[in-house]
């Protein structure tokens, strides 16, 4: 098997660039080690940037999210009983952001790929990536070209390629690639995790809460009229079956709790997993012709939604680099390609860390920690500043 560039994986950074690149009349072949229906179930944060809205309405995959998608003009802040709204569109020069799961993104454009585009194949398992050498840049790498070598129906196979771009997440084969000694990781693990629940009832608000109290962070999200997904804070390493539908429930009601007494409706549990927090960033993001997207390079923990905004960015950046190569000779905008988004995954990171620090209560946080926390809510509500830098954080940082 021959293409241009060979994409492991099918979450949203592989599926969009697969888009991204037919759309610009350049083949791919996407391999996906899991089923369809995985992929399809699989659940993850849905808040979409204004920049990701954009560039799936802009791909043409953007019709059921415009039609089923809801925009979110604003969050609530709840701490010390209170409750602050943050208007976006008002501190940020008219943003907004989309509430749309990543699920659904990846079903759109699933079924575009198989409509229309190159192939996808599910349960194709990539096993290693070679040739791939190269440390200068694109115009020096292996003139073989690179190699995936993955295993599909029972048999082993491989996909030449001209570029390899590994969006096989944060448990995938391509970043092992990279040679050590020319890696630098950068990680931090945090000593809580989520519990997260799908339940049948209609969100309690209609808005994002995210709830900062004694006990622990919460959240209330939505994925649609009809169906909620909340989060409580749980220690690292909490099974989700230690919890009983009711004291979730309970324990959500409790750190929601406002003075002036809002009330959070119950219903039936679906679905209850939890998700543990890491922030982790592998540099850098290419090695000559091989090059990361997504979860393959960077993790955010969840608490600012940018995981599937990231890759989006990424993906973007890829393939406005590749078409430019193709359009003009130049391999200029793809050896920049490391340094691109790595601008940007940073700002991820420090707002994402942000938000978690200031939300989250760590086991052994001091009375003096606690105290700070509430300041630094106080001068979101209270400061126009820290609001609009929080506004501009959470609806997306510009692709450059
Ligand atoms: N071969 C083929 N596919 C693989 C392999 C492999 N060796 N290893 C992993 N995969 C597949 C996984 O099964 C998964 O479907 O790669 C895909 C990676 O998808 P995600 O983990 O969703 O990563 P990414 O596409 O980067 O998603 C970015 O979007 O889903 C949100 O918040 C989530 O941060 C994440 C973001
Ligand atoms: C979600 O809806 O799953 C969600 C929303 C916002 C977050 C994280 C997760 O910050």
């Amino acid at each position: 098997m021959r293409t241009t560039v060979g994409i492991i994986g099918a979450g949203p950074a592989g599926l969009l660039l697969a888009r991204l690149l037919h759309n610009a009349g350049i083949d791919s072949v996407v391999l996906e080690s899991r089923d369809r229906e995985y992929v399809e179930r699989r659940q993850r944060a849905g808040i979409l940037e204004q920049g990701t809205v954009d560039v799936l309405r802009a791909a043409g995959a953007g019709a059921r999210m415009d039609r089923e998608g809801l925009r979110h003009d604003g969050i609530e802040l709840r701490y010390d009983r209170k409750r602050h709204r943050v208007d976006f569109p008002a501190l940020t020069g008219g943003r907004s952001v989309m509430v749309y799961a990543q699920t659904e993104v990846c079903k759109d454009l699933i079924a575009l790929q198989l409509a229309e585009g190159g192939p996808l194949l599910f349960e194709a398992e990539a096993l290693a990536v070679q040739g791939v050498e190269g440390a200068e840049g694109v115009e020096g790498a292996g003139s073989g070209g690179p190699r995936v070598r993955f295993r599909h129906e029972g048999r082993e196979d491989v996909l030449e390629c001209e570029y390899v771009v590994g969006c096989d997440g944060f448990w995938g084969v391509a970043r092992t690639a990279i040679p050590a000694e020319l890696t630098r990781v950068f990680e931090r693990s945090y000593p809580f995790g989520w519990l997260g629940i799908l339940a049948d009832v209609a969100p309690s608000h209609d808005e994002l809460v995210y709830a900062r109290h004694d006990r622990g962070f919460a959240l209330l999200s939505m994925r649609s009229p009809s169906v909620s997904r909340l989060y409580l804070q749980v220690p690292d390493g909490t099974d989700a079956e230690e919890w009983s539908d009711e004291e979730i429930w309970d324990e959500l009601e409790r750190r929601f709790e406002t003075a002036d007494g809002w009330k959070l409706d119950r219903g039936p549990v679906t679905q209850k997993s939890v998700t543990p927090m890491r922030s982790y960033v592998h540099e850098p993001m290419r090695y000559g012709r091989l090059f990361l997207a997504g979860d393959a390079a960077h993790i955010v923990p969840p608490t600012g939604a940018k995981g599937l905004n990231l890759a989006v960015g990424d993906v973007v950046t890829f393939a406005r680099a590749l078409t430019y190569e193709k359009e003009t000779g130049s391999a200029e905008l793809l050896d920049a390609y490391s340094e691109t988004c790595l601008r940007r995954v940073w700002q991820a990171e420090r707002f994402s860390y942000d938000m978690t620090t200031l939300l989250h209560r760590t086991p052994d946080a001091t009375p003096f920690e606690d105290r700070l926390q509430l300041a630094r809510l106080e001068r979101i509500a209270g400061a126009r500043s820290a609001e609009t830098d929080l506004a501009e954080g959470y609806t997306g940082f510009p692709l450059e």
